[in-house]
């Protein structure tokens, strides 16, 4: 049976004590819960959220990282740091990161890269603008920024890559992809990484779909064929709202 990566996103959200009584919340309401399940709290709320969640099977995530080791990187959390707090992934190339501060597809590999190196799985978050859809610019958008996101990473480590679609007019808008057309840009990213890595690898890797994924629409978007998952933002500050969507299949 297919295994869902469904991940929350919690954002610039959460204080140190509202992440630990959230997290809590989750480990409990989802002990029984078969997919896999992953949290990414604010770096400040890590440390709090490792404790919180060992022994649990639920996944601790990051929101970004710098692009190097260490160094004179005011402001930036080194990949090291994040591995040291129990961090078994992270997201990269959020398109809050890219449209908001300007992340390059060449930084957000250079990221990934590193990531991967370290042994950390990767979230790489690909999507279009309403602008570029508008434009018919929707193929070529994702297609660079998969090859520039994934360039040179080998496909020895894709096990520990997952793509997350996100249509920028889709985050934190309330307006989500019919789960026809997430399915069928899912299936056009797929057929990219074909591109890139070969048909088998490309069928193997999960696409997660994001953008105001809700308990109301998770459920007809998990149905989809190339749907394996989704990327939660809002809806992932509840356990009211995130443990439905984890659960989907019981609604
Ligand atoms: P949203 O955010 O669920 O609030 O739309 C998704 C995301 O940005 O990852």
């Amino acid at each position: 049976m297919k295994r869902y990566f469904i991940a929350g996103n919690w954002k610039m959200y959460k204080t140190v004590s509202e992440a630990v009584a959230l997290a809590s919340d989750l480990v409990k309401k989802l002990s029984d819960c078969g997919e896999k399940i992953m949290i990414a709290p604010p770096f400040t709320a890590l440390q709090a959220v490792s404790e919180v969640l060992k022994g649990s099977s639920i996944i601790l995530g990051a929101q970004n990282m710098g692009p190097e080791e260490s160094g004179a990187h005011t402001g930036e959390v080194s990949v090291l740091m994040l591995k040291d707090l129990g961090v078994g992934a992270v997201i990269l190339g959020h398109s809050e990161r890219r449209h908001n501060y300007l992340e390059s597809d060449a930084l957000i590999n250079t990221k990934v890269k590193l990531a991967l190196k370290h042994g950390l799985e990767v979230i790489l978050c690909v999507g279009e603008t309403l602008e570029e859809r508008e434009g018919g610019r929707l193929e070529s958008v994702l297609r660079g920024q998969l090859a520039e996101g994934l360039r040179g990473v080998e496909s020895s480590v894709l096990d520990r890559v997952t793509i997350a679609y996100e249509p920028v007019w889709a985050i934190g808008t309330g307006k989500t992809a019919t789960p026809e057309d997430a399915d069928a840009v899912h299936a056009f990213c797929r057929g990219v990484l074909a591109e890139l890595y070969g048909k088998e690898a490309a069928k193997n890797m999960v696409i997660q779909y994001g953008g105001s994924v809700k308990p109301e629409n998770a459920a007809a978007l998990m149905a989809k064929a190339n749907i394996d998952g989704a990327l939660v933002g809002g809806a992932s500050l509840k356990a009211e709202s995130f443990v439905p969507i984890a659960k989907f299949r019981e609604s």
